[in-house]
């Protein structure tokens, strides 16, 4: 999987704003888990990594003490920095997750998020970016929380419905390379982004490790909580 540059503008219209009353249900429900079950919000420093153009950041500044958004897509980068602007404990940075522990140095009391499945457009790095956020969450006894798509939904839901109107962001289902089996979605143009199991998502929480694990699912999301706090 290579990396897949978006255009902020196109992305906050064909897909922050899909008309899909589950999918908008999910971008809710994904900021109200963060703001319910995070630790000490207010002493948080919430890393929100694969920021995009900052629909997620926005709403963190107002649950966590500090926010930094990490944003590798120059052009989202660009947008990030312009929607922060007026905010004055978001902090933005430009670089890869891969590279997380070296961008944001140590931080007291971390909650590093990934939002909207970012996690499934990681391809071979996902590994790599999973310990580097384990590190620093774990450094800073703070915790890790990955908001993902649900794979049992991707032939019925993603595909047809979201990736369909998304079409103009990702590119047109590739039927030879999208793999219902192993939650794979492909496009012609070279996009791919993967749905999970809720095992494949245990898998995660083994790598991650951590003193406390929650796994909420339904059949199109699940939301994954690890903490390093004492
Ligand atoms: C699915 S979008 C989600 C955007 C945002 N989190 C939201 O919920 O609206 C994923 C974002 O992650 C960024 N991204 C992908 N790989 C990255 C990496 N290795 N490091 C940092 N950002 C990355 C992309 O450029 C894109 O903006």
């Amino acid at each position: 999987m290579g990396y897949h540059a978006y255009d902020p503008k196109i992305y906050q219209k064909k897909v922050e704003r899909i008309d899909d009353p589950i999918f908008q249900n999910y971008q809710k429900e994904e900021i109200r888990y963060i703001r319910r079950n995070i630790e000490n919000p207010k002493q948080k420093t919430v890393i929100e990594i694969g920021a995009g153009y900052g629909r997620g950041v926005k709403r963190l500044a107002r649950i966590g003490k500090e926010v930094i958004g990490v944003e590798l897509g120059d052009r989202m980068y660009d947008a990030l920095k312009e929607n922060v602007r007026n905010l004055n404990n978001v902090t933005v940075i430009h670089g890869d997750a891969a590279k997380l522990s070296s961008l944001v140095g140590n931080v007291e009391s971390p909650a590093i998020v990934l939002l909207q499945n970012t996690v499934g457009i990681f391809g071979k790095d996902l590994n790599k970016i999973l310990l580097e956020m384990k590190k620093v969450a774990e450094e800073g006894r703070g915790e890790i929380i990955i908001s993902a798509f649900n794979s049992c939904s991707l032939r019925a839901w993603g595909v047809p419905i979201i990736y369909k109107k998304a079409q103009d962001v990702v590119g047109e289902n590739d039927p030879e390379k999208t793999d219902y089996e192993r939650g794979i979605f492909a496009t012609k143009s070279g996009y791919v982004s993967k749905w999970w199991t809720p095992d494949e998502m245990r898998g995660m929480a083994e790598l991650l490790g951590g003193k406390r694990r929650e796994l909420c699912v339904n059949n199109y999301y699940q939301i994954l909580h690890v903490s390093y706090s004492s």
